[in-house]
């Protein structure tokens, strides 16, 4: 456990309706009488949404490593400043993305190598990992249907081929089966309610230790 709070982080590919999934468990945790900070990456602080304004929507190139190093700035910022206090005051943390998407996006997707992105992003936050992890798991095609129904134009990490998203897809997959404790997985084309209802009930199990 990450000391008095509670630390819990959504993961899954664009579209895979993790903010959603933030929103009921934050409903739930609050009906419950905690406080919860709902949190994201990239852009979880000021110094964050700058970073997050050039990793999703600079127009140019930015370099595989640049790009990797820039999550991980904001991913130290956040982690300083916003959730170890919130911890620390044990509140609840539920975060839209942490380094599991950096394995995945940067790891697998831009291939850099697992272990040198997850060794980066545990520097940069001095080795927090989550208690929790759901894993929101949707092929990318549906995924793609998704968004295209939305009317929001795609951002760099969304505009990548096919490929690129199954790359994504595999290493979350293996991310899960290599970490079963703290990951969560759950298919994500099922009705949102029945997702929330098992992820209270792995939060319930979490709770009771
Ligand atoms: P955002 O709009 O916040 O995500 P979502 O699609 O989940 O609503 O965009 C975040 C994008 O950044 C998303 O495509 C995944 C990508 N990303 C990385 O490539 N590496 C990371 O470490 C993080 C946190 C996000």
């Amino acid at each position: 456990m990450t000391g008095p709070g509670l630390f819990i982080t959504l993961e899954g590919g664009d579209g895979s309706g993790k903010t959603t999934q933030a929103r009921l468990l934050q409903e739930w945790f609050e009906s419950e009488g905690r406080v919860v900070v709902r949190t994201r990456e990239p852009g979880g602080t000021e110094v964050g949404g700058l970073i997050r304004d050039i990793v999703l929507h600079h127009r140019g190139e930015v370099s595989p490593r640049a790009e990797a190093l820039l999550y991980a700035a904001d991913r130290a910022h956040h982690i300083a400043t916003v959730v170890r206090p919130a911890l620390a005051r044990g509140e609840v943390v539920l975060q839209d993305r942490y380094l599991d998407s950096s394995v995945a996006y940067q790891g697998a997707g831009r291939v850099l190598g697992r272990t040198e992105i997850r060794d980066l992003s545990l520097w940069a936050t001095e080795g927090l990992l989550p208690d929790l992890t759901v894993l929101l798991d949707l092929d990318p095609a549906a995924a793609r249907a998704r968004l295209d129904a939305d009317d929001k134009p795609f951002d760099r990490l969304e505009s990548e081929r096919d490929e690129f998203h199954a790359r994504v897809r595999a290493e979350y997959l293996a991310l899960a089966a290599a970490e079963p404790d703290r990951f969560l997985v759950l298919d994500a084309s099922l009705p949102a309610d029945q997702i929330a209802g098992v992820i209270r009930t792995r939060v319930a199990e979490l709770l009771a230790g």
